[in-house]
C-alpha cells in the first residue's frame, strides 16, 4: 500500500535544511501526530538533508536533493532523501556512533545515530560517485484516516 505519495525536490543549499524539516512536519500533520513524534520526524529528516549538503556536495550549495514522502500504512510514514553527490564508500562503518570525516569540531558524527533512534527503521543505499539515499520508516502511534 502507497498512499498520498509526495515528491520534491530542491537546491542543496543550507536554508532547505530547515525546509525540508517543515515540509515533513506538514506532511505527517495528516496523521495528528504528537509535539514528539513531530520533533523526531523533523530531527531525522533534518540530519540526513544536512548529510547532504554538508558530505554528499561537500558545502558547495551546488546539487539537488529529493525527498520522497509516502504513507506505507496509516499509521506508517516514509522518507527517503537522495542526494547524486560523493557517496559512501563503506555505509557501516559511516553508521557507527562518533564516525564523522567532518573536517570542523563541529561535527559529532552522530547525525546516523540520531535518525536510528528517531525512526523505527533507517535505509542507507550509496555509491560513491553516484549518491546516496537513506530512507525513514517511522510508525506513529497515531492514524492517517486513508
Ligand atoms: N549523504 C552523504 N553523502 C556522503 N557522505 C555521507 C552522507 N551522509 C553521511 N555521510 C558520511 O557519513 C559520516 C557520518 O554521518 P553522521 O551524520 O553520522 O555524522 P556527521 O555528519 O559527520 O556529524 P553530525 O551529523 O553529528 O554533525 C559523515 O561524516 C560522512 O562521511
Ligand atoms: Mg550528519
Amino acid at each position: 500500500m502507497e498512499k498520498n505519495v509526495v515528491n520534491i525536490e530542491f537546491e542543496a543549499r543550507p536554508e532547505n535544511q530547515s525546509f525540508a524539516r517543515s515540509v515533513a512536519a506538514a506532511y505527517i500533520s495528516v496523521a495528528d501526530p504528537t509535539v514528539e513524534e513531530l520533533t523526531e520526524v523533523k530531527t531525522a529528516v533534518s540530519e540526513a538533508v544536512s548529510n547532504a549538503i554538508i558530505h554528499g556536495y561537500q558545502r558547495k550549495g551546488e546539487g539537488r536533493i529529493a525527498m520522497e514522502l509516502k504513507f506505507t500504512d496509516r499509521d506508517r510514514v516514509y522518507i527517503r532523501v537522495t542526494d547524486w553527490g560523493c557517496g559512501i564508500s563503506d555505509v557501516e562503518k559511516a553508521r557507527q556512533p562518533m564516525y564523522s570525516t567532518g573536517e570542523d569540531m563541529e561535527m559529532s558524527g552522530m547525525g546516523f545515530t540520531v535518525m536510528e533512534s528517531f525512526s523505527d527503521k533507517v535505509l542507507v543505499e550509496s555509491e560513491p560517485g553516484v549518491g546516496t539515499s537513506v530512507t525513514l520508516i517511522k510508525c506513529l502511534d497515531t492514524y492517517y484516516d486513508l
